[in-house]
């Protein structure tokens, strides 16, 4: 196991329903299924990182209910060891999950709850953890002045520093300055940096924006079409894998930031770190919900043992 990596981020309950299509303001349609399990960008992504090998620490706020209990239950199955101030006077974050039949794709709405009462004294509570990190991992789902300080207290004490900027926000130069490595997706990247990016060598362009406003490296997730790392003027492009069909690619992007963050904990080179994130996106879509799809470090392990030599 390599160094702690500590995840600063949200758990949601996840309230997914499958249909045709969204209905339109005013109507009511029939579904075509419903589930209920466990998410939040931080929390998934703390799920994948420990399910995959890590020794990892979220911190978070959850209020006292029975989505507090759903939390502490994924993250005990996990491995995760939680830094959590319970807040009775909210509720525990929750996640409206919109899934497209047909076509897989999903709108989501996130109600933070307790979680979006996080403060910047809840992160100096944290500061010992924070400061031993070998990983500091964080979202932007709670408020920014928190992921802000924990950036600012990881980046003194020498920790790696990811930013995973979801949802998409306006951050300040002064923010991706404290950035080591900063992971968007493709809608997340344009919105940040005012660029298109829909192939990769806008990926490229959009990542050099990025990484002139203070990142130190950047990745575009790119679905399908896999990852793109930027750093220094090189690029190295690694391809999307599963190992089977499609499933439900909710919480994808996080199960590649657990596994990212994870490998670096663990002091692997960027190039592997990347496959093994990869791995453990590409095993999460082949099966349905967001923490729950998050694969063992065996199932990763044996994933990649397919994939040797295979030249990528
Ligand atoms: O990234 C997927 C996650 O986004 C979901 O689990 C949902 O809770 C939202 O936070």
């Amino acid at each position: 196991m390599g160094k702690p990596v500590v995840v600063l981020g949200i758990f949601n309950a996840d309230t997914a329903y499958r249909a045709a299509r969204l209905p339109r303001l005013g109507e009511t349609i029939m579904g075509a299924g419903f589930h209920l399990g466990p998410g939040g960008k931080g929390s998934n992504q703390a799920v994948a990182a420990a399910r995959s090998g890590g020794d990892v620490h979220m911190i978070t706020r959850l209020g006292r209910d029975d989505f507090a209990l759903m939390a502490r239950g994924v993250w005990a199955g996990a491995g995760v060891t939680p830094h959590v101030i319970e807040d009775a006077d909210s509720h525990t974050g929750s996640a409206f999950i919109f899934l497209e039949e047909g076509t897989g794709q999903n709108a989501i709405i996130v109600c933070p709850g307790a979680a979006g009462r996080i403060t910047v004294e809840d992160i100096h509570a944290n500061r010992a953890l924070i400061e031993g990190a070998g990983v500091f991992l964080t979202q932007l789902e709670q408020p920014l002045a928190a992921a802000e300080e924990g950036l600012a207290l990881a980046r003194a004490a020498g920790v790696t520093t990811i930013l995973n900027p979801a949802p998409a926000a306006t951050l300040s130069d002064r923010m991706l300055a404290m950035v080591d490595i900063i992971t968007p997706n493709e809608s997340e990247a344009e919105s940040l940096t005012g660029l298109p990016v829909t192939s990769l060598t806008e990926a490229e362009a959009a990542a050099d924006a990025l990484i002139a406003r203070g990142v130190g490296a950047a990745i575009i997730t790119l679905g399908e079409k896999g990852v793109l790392y930027r750093k220094d003027g090189q690029s190295l492009h690694v391809p999307a894998r599963a190992p089977g069909p499609v499933a439900e690619t909710t919480g994808a992007g996080d199960a590649f930031n657990g596994g990212l963050a994870t490998a670096l904990s663990e002091g692997r080179p960027m190039a592997d770190a990347l496959r093994f994130g990869c791995a453990v996106a590409g095993i999460s879509v082949t099966r349905t919900g967001a923490a729950a799809a998050m694969p063992t470090r065996a199932e990763v392990e044996a994933f990649l043992a397919t994939q040797a030599g295979s030249g990528d």
